[in-house]
């Protein structure tokens, strides 16, 4: 696999891999996608195989601006004024598919197409370089715990990409939120940095949040068992012990092994560090055996609630 840096010759030479059907991991705000041409069956055939990932399970479709989506989705009003008040940005929006060149392993044969033009400035050049849309899910192993750095993707991807562009952190942490407009009243497939309030008003008013609710999810890829460390993660849990390790909220307890998401109970910068504090867990854990990692249980409010929809799903065994 090769790294290639962030400045012009590097994204000239990561679309280049991706014109001859390669796969590239690259950054965006939320978190590193694992990146093909959308065009090619071949290379999204790749991705699929990379993160050995059900078929039945689509890809979002990556653009570089709102005019470009159209060529590939129907937005309805509601997708409309979604696109308009959050994009570039960590927003996905679900709509009806157009005819076009996307392959349709990667909307998984579906009628509907998952669309996101992110805001990080390198994912949108690339795009542009290559000039089609990119298909991308996140940069891991299916089932397991998602990349926000460049270091993690190596470390789990090294041998089975042909290239990552470094982009340094994730600004963001967590995986986009997931909107469907493609059906009468929009829904909340999965939550993220945006939140529901904030599509509540931007909407005009209530959408149902089905993530929390629903078991049967129509996003095949909210399951409920999913951002898996290999560890076991122990939830709610506020009065460590001494030898646990201790994914902690607020100021970290004194002769506790692990780590504090946040110091100052700040939601933004514990979304952040999220996944990267559980790989380094994670590998404290199997270091010691296998040690469960306890973590402390965080606000649902805000960016909480996403925060709570992925550690409830990474502790599921
Ligand atoms: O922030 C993100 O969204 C990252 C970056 C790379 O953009 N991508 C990402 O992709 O998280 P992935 O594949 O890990 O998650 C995409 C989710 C899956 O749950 C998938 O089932 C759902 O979006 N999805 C995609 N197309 C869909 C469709 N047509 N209908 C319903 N759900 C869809
Ligand atoms: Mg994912």
């Amino acid at each position: 696999m090769k790294i290639i840096k962030n400045n012009f010759k590097g994204i000239k030479e990561a679309a280049e891999i991706l014109t001859v059907n390669g796969v590239v991991a690259f950054p965006t705000e939320t978190v590193y996608g694992l990146g093909a041409n959308a065009f090619s069956q071949e290379a999204v055939t790749k991705v699929y195989k990379i993160k050995r990932r059900p078929t039945y399970n689509p890809l979002i479709i990556h653009v570089s601006s709102y005019q470009m989506a159209r060529e590939y989705g129907v937005f309805n009003e509601s997708a409309d004024e979604l696109a308009r008040t959050y994009w570039p940005g960590p927003l996905t929006i679900i709509v009806k598919k157009k005819k076009s060149n996307v392959v349709d392993l990667a909307t998984a044969k579906l009628e509907t197409i998952a669309l996101r033009c992110p805001s990080n400035i390198i994912a949108r050049n690339l795009i542009g370089e290559l000039d089609k849309p990119i298909a991308a899910p996140s940069a891991n192993k299916s089932g397991k715990l998602t990349c926000t750095s460049p270091g993690d993707v190596f470390a789990k991807l090294e041998n089975s990409i042909d290239a990552l562009i470094d982009g340094g952190d994730a600004e963001l942490g967590l995986e986009s939120t997931v909107v469907d407009c493609s059906v009468q009243s929009p829904c909340i497939l999965r939550p993220g940095n945006i939140t529901v309030d904030q599509i509540n008003s931007c909407l005009g008013y209530v959408i149902a949040p089905s993530f929390q609710t629903v078991k049967q999810v129509k996003s095949p890829g909210q399951q409920l068992k999913h951002y898996s460390p290999d560890a076991k993660l122990i939830l709610n849990q506020n009065k460590p012990n001494k030898g646990d390790i201790f994914l902690s909220f607020g100021p970290h307890p004194k002769e506790i092994d692990g780590l504090t998401l946040t110091e100052s109970e700040n939601l933004e910068e514990a979304a952040k560090n999220l996944f990267t504090f559980l790989h380094i867990l994670d590998r404290l854990s199997q270091a010691r055996g296998g040690t469960p990692i306890k973590v402390a249980s965080i606000p649902s409010n805000g960016v909480g609630a996403a925060i709570n929809d992925r550690l409830l799903r990474a502790s599921e065994k």
